[in-house]
């Protein structure tokens, strides 16, 4: 948020109005605040009076007063932002002395009072102001609640002093005096199991560069980050990180090479026959799969066919935020990824498992989400809709059978109520669920945040948005990365990898991608990637020892800064920084490198108090 001084002198008033007109006699000097002082005496005078509105104290009276309390009591409910206002001088009023105009704070919950939302970052900074404002009394939050208009279930409140479920929940937070860490944040001792596989990602377009080399042709990340205002800073990947030159110097630090078939540098020439849109791409993506296979697969072990699908056809084909930059063709996008993902795994399957023995399947992304309000059934059928127009949207065709159940019933309602002759959403033959259920060796996934979900009515909007019918929004005390859609939200990583456990028959899975953005200033000492990489991978050991999940491999995205897609090279994901204002960029690494080279050393975090 940015913060103009004088909105800060702004909101120091309003304070001194509310809190500092009864609190400075008694706590400080046993008179009015100086900002009160100075405002209605500057109005009173303005509006022609003879002397300040404000009546005055006289030196004996604040000797009294001044001291009068033996510890700060304060009733809070709400907190509003303000700005700096020149207000009207008539009629005189308290309101106008103070120069100042009130907003709700609107990413707070409302409550049953208009005007005045739940917010409950303000009384922590409340408390933080009446410390430093006051010397550091002692304080008594004397009144604190909120007022609904839910009507009570009668079912259930029968009786007038049915406690509603908030008194149990007070009851426990007197009980456990405050919020004991719980156990699930606490930190797990532990290994993963020997044969875990540990690795660091990158991906083609975002480091090689070398952009027309060898006569390299366009691909559709090309041609966007060429188009005029699509990538931030006017940054493309004509030289990235220069690994096409570099191969030596990076795949020295990696051990095991993995191969990603598709990572969302589609050939522009696919692109002018309709990219992932013309389902002809489906046998042309086989074709390639082939050439790679037989060229490669005696090296080759482990392959992914898709990287993060749900990006190509979402961001690529639906918001149109992402190469190509097509919009509202999603559903026909992904129907094409997943029928070419199956062919590519039936090829390998048929044609080379039994020579080249290796693993193939697809990585699927997706963030985990919890209900805005836990006690709140909408919030929680909202959270339901967000996993399964996300993870589902690709992971139940390939694990369980065809698109989700919820997917398909909200979609073909919603089209038909609009006069559609059909569904939207595309449909698999019964030979085709046959044909593209089962097609994966492990469940490859990549995530890196969790947000909160609510109902949203779009009406009668005919696309994904409208479909899912959620929105999201995040909690203020998630701590913030360079990228705004991420949060450090580690127990989320335990909580979807279970979900996947539970969901599609307890695969083995490999997390081929999760990490950190950090932005401007460059410090090697990056102390939030450190956090971020304890903790996830912390929550990963949890999912594998208590929950049992098949975790078989971790991937820490990324090796090295780089092109950070539409974002350019602005959202810096690296382990190693990347000088970019020295043209041979040297990599350099950061203090997370030597952390997680640790974790992988000792194989997870092993008991120190154990010898
Ligand atoms: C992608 C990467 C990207 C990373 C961070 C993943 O979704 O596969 O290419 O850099 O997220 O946004």
């Amino acid at each position: 948020m940015l913060m103009f001084p004088c909105e800060v002198v702004a909101a120091d008033r309003a304070l001194q109005f509310q809190r500092g007109w009864f609190a400075h006699p008694i706590f400080k000097n046993g008179d009015y605040p100086d900002a009160m002082k100075w405002q209605v005496g500057n109005k009173s005078e303005l509006q022609g009076l003879p002397e300040t509105r404000l009546p005055s104290f006289t030196e004996e009276e604040k000797n009294l007063i001044k001291g009068t309390a033996d510890m700060f009591c304060i009733n809070h409910y709400t907190t509003k932002i303000v700005s700096h206002l020149t207000a009207r001088l008539t009629p005189p009023s308290y309101k106008y002395d103070m120069d100042v105009s009130e907003e709700e704070e609107a990413d707070s919950p409302t409550t049953a009072i208009s005007n005045q939302r739940a917010v409950a970052w303000g009384l922590r900074r409340l408390l933080n102001w009446i410390k430093e404002e006051y010397g550091d009394p002692e304080i008594y939050v004397t009144e604190n609640g909120v007022a609904t208009d839910i009507k009570p279930q009668l079912m259930t409140l029968t009786e007038s002093s049915t406690p509603k479920r908030s008194a149990h929940y007070y009851y426990h937070v007197m009980k456990d005096n405050g919020f004991p860490l719980p156990d699930d944040e606490k930190i797990l001792y532990g290994q993963f199991p020997k044969t875990f596989n540990w690795s660091t990602a990158s991906a083609a377009f975002q480091i090689e560069g070398s952009w027309r080399a060898h006569g390299k042709g366009l691909s559709i990340w090309d041609k966007f980050a060429h188009t005029p205002s699509r990538v931030d800073n006017s940054d493309n990947g004509d030289i990235a990180c220069d690994s096409y030159n570099k191969i030596d110097m990076d795949v020295e630090v990696l051990k095991k090479l993995k191969v990603t078939l598709y990572h969302w540098d589609l050939p522009l020439a696919l692109q002018k026959l309709g990219g992932w849109e013309n389902e002809t791409i489906v046998q042309r993506f086989r074709d390639y799969a082939d050439v790679l296979f037989s060229r490669f697969g005696s090296r080759v072990k482990f392959w992914i066919t898709l990287n993060e699908p749900y990006i190509v056809a979402n961001l690529g084909y639906g918001y149109g935020t992402f190469a190509p930059g097509i919009v509202g063709k999603q559903y026909i996008a992904a129907h094409n990824l997943i029928k070419a993902h199956a062919e590519a795994w039936h090829l390998y399957n048929d044609k080379y498992r039994a020579t080249q023995g290796g693993l193939i399947s697809i990585t699927i992304n997706s963030d985990w989400v919890e209900p805005r309000n836990l006690y709140k059934q909408e919030d929680v059928d909202a959270a339901e809709r967000y996993l399964q127009f996300f993870i589902g949207w690709f992971a139940h065709p390939i694990f369980n059978g065809d698109y989700p159940e919820l997917m398909k019933t909200i979609i073909r309602k919603r089209s038909l109520a609009a006069g559609l002759p059909e569904s939207r959403l595309p449909e698999f033959t019964p030979d085709k669920i046959k044909r593209i259920n089962g097609t994966h060796d492990y469940f490859g996934f990549n995530h890196y945040t969790t947000v909160l979900s609510y109902p949203v009515d779009l009406g009668k909007q005919q696309d994904y948005e409208g479909d899912r019918g959620t929105g999201t929004t995040h909690d203020r005390t998630w701590i913030e990365s360079g990228s705004s859609w991420l949060k450090i939200t580690p127990f989320g990583f335990r909580k979807i990898l279970k979900f996947i456990k539970d969901e599609y028959g307890n695969p083995p899975v490999y997390v081929t991608e999760n990490g950190i953005s950090e932005r401007g200033e460059v410090t090697l000492n990056d102390i939030h990637r450190t956090h971020y990489y304890e903790n996830y991978i912390n929550q990963a050991l949890k999912a594998t020892l208590l929950d049992g999940v098949d975790l078989r491999g971790y991937t820490a995205w990324s090796l090295m800064d780089n092109f950070e897609w539409a974002a350019g090279y602005s959202e810096r994901f690296g382990l190693f920084y990347v000088n970019r204002s020295n043209p041979t960029l040297p990599r350099i690494p950061k203090k997370s490198a030597s952390r997680y080279s640790s974790i992988i050393t000792c194989n997870g975090f092993p008991d120190p108090w154990t010898p």
